[in-house]
C-alpha cells in the first residue's frame, strides 16, 4: 500500500520527519553489524577491507595495493597501450626511446605501494618519474621516484614537461603532478648515494645496444638505400634515428660488451633494491641481417647469472598505435615490432636481507 510504500522508501532513503536527507541516522544506520554488535570499523580496517568498486584488499599484500579482483587482472601477461598524444608527448618525442608514463604508471602500480621509492637509473625524459606522480591522483597513491640521466638535455625535456602539465592541469582545475627527484650523472657513480634496501622497484628501460661501429659503417649505404638493412630500435623507429636522438648507439664494442655492461651495472642496482622489492626492465628485441635479435632472452639471462636476480615474468607490452610495415614483402618474413618485453626480477631466495 501507499503508506507502507513511504515508509519502506524513507527509511531506505535515511530521510528525517520533514522528507529531508538525515546524516546522522544515515551514519549510524550504515555502520556494520555483526552478531547484534556494531564492528570498530577501525578494527575492521586492520583486516580486511571492502573497497567500493574495486573488490577486497587483502591487509596481507606486500607487493602492491590491488585488490584481488585488481590482482587478478594485473595478472594479464600483455599489455596494450598505445602512445596517447598526452602529457606533453611532442616534447618527449624528441627522446626516441620515450616510454608512455601512463604505462610506467601502471607498471608502479603493479610492483609497489604507496609511499615507496621507485629509481629508474636510465630515466631519459622521465616516463617512470611522471608515472609515479600520476599514481597520487590516478591510482593507489603516490610514489617517490628518484632519476639517474647523464644528459642534460633529457633532465631539461622532464622539467619544461612538468611546468607545461602543470599549468595545464592548473588551468583545468586538477592537482599538480609532484616533481621527482631527477639526479644529473652516471648511474654508475649514482647509485652509491643510494642506501642498500631503500627501493621497493627499480622500473627502467636499457640504453640499447646498437651495430657495432664496423657494421654501422658497412651497412649506412645499404640502409639509405633500402629499408631492409634497417631495423627496429627501442621504440619501433630504426636505430639510426636513436642514435641522432643521442641514445647511446654506438656505446659498446659489441653486443656482447654490451650485455656484461647490463649485467654488471644491474648487479650493483639490485644492492639498492628492498627484500621484497622487483626490477622492471623494458627491452625490445630487434631485427636485422635477415634475422631475429632476442635482446630480452639475452639480457635476462645475462641478468640472472651475474646479478643476484630471477627472471619472475615476461610481459609483453603491445603498441596497438604503431605503424605497420612490409620490409621484406614479398620475399621475406619481416616482423612488424609492435611489442616490447618487459622483464619483471625479484630478488633471488637467499639474497633478501631481513628488515
Ligand atoms: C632507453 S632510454 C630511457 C627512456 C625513458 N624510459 C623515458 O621515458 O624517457 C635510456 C636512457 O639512459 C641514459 N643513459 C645511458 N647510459 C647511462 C648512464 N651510464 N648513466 C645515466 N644515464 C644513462 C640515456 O641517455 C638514455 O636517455
Amino acid at each position: 500500500m501507499a503508506d507502507d510504500g513511504d515508509r519502506h522508501r524513507q527509511s531506505r532513503l535515511f530521510t528525517d520527519d520533514d522528507g529531508g536527507f538525515d546524516a546522522d541516522r544515515a551514519r549510524e544506520e550504515s555502520l556494520p553489524v555483526e552478531d547484534g554488535e556494531v564492528i570498530d570499523t577501525d578494527d575492521l580496517a586492520d583486516h580486511q577491507r571492502y573497497l567500493e568498486g574495486r573488490g577486497i584488499y587483502d591487509e596481507r599484500n606486500r607487493v602492491n595495493d590491488l585488490t584481488g579482483r585488481e590482482w587478478k587482472y594485473a595478472t594479464k601477461s600483455v599489455i596494450a597501450e598505445g602512445y596517447p598524444p598526452a602529457v606533453q608527448h611532442d616534447l618527449r618525442s624528441d627522446h626516441g626511446g620515450q616510454k608512455p608514463p601512463r604505462l610506467c604508471a601502471e607498471l608502479i602500480g603493479r610492483f609497489s605501494k604507496a609511499g615507496d621509492t621507485v629509481l629508474d637509473p636510465f630515466a631519459g625524459v622521465g616516463g617512470t618519474l611522471l608515472g609515479a606522480s600520476f599514481c597520487e591522483h590516478e591510482g593507489t597513491g603516490r610514489r617517490e621516484a628518484i632519476g639517474f640521466e647523464r644528459t642534460e638535455r633529457w633532465i631539461e625535456i622532464y622539467r619544461t614537461v612538468l611546468e607545461r602539465e602543470n599549468e595545464a592541469r592548473g588551468a583545468r582545475g586538477d592537482p599538480p603532478l609532484a616533481a621527482q627527484d631527477m639526479r644529473h650523472g652516471d648511474c654508475a657513480d649514482l647509485i652509491d648515494d643510494v642506501p642498500d634496501d631503500d627501493v621497493e622497484l627499480l622500473l627502467t628501460d636499457v640504453p640499447y645496444w646498437h651495430m657495432d661501429e664496423l657494421e654501422q659503417t658497412r651497412n649506412e649505404r645499404r640502409t639509405r638505400e633500402s629499408k631492409l638493412g634497417s631495423f627496429d630500435g627501442p621504440d619501433g623507429t630504426d636505430a639510426a634515428a636513436d642514435i641522432e636522438a643521442g641514445d647511446d648507439g654506438g656505446e659498446w664494442d659489441s653486443k656482447d660488451d654490451w650485455l656484461a655492461d647490463m649485467a654488471d651495472k644491474f648487479d650493483r642496482f639490485a644492492d639498492a633494491v628492498a627484500p621484497d622489492g622487483h626490477v622492471v626492465v623494458f627491452i625490445g628485441d630487434m631485427y636485422r641481417e635477415q634475422s631475429y635479435e632476442f635482446l630480452s632472452a639475452d639480457l635476462a639471462r645475462a641478468i640472472e647469472s651475474t646479478a643476484p636476480l630471477t627472471l619472475a615474468a615476461n610481459l609483453i607490452w603491445y603498441d596497438p598505435t604503431k605503424d605497420l610495415h612490409v620490409y621484406g614483402y614479398p620475399f621475406s618474413f619481416v616482423p612488424s615490432m609492435v611489442h616490447q618485453n618487459v622483464l619483471v626480477f625479484r630478488l633471488e631466495e637467499g639474497n633478501e636481507t631481513d628488515t
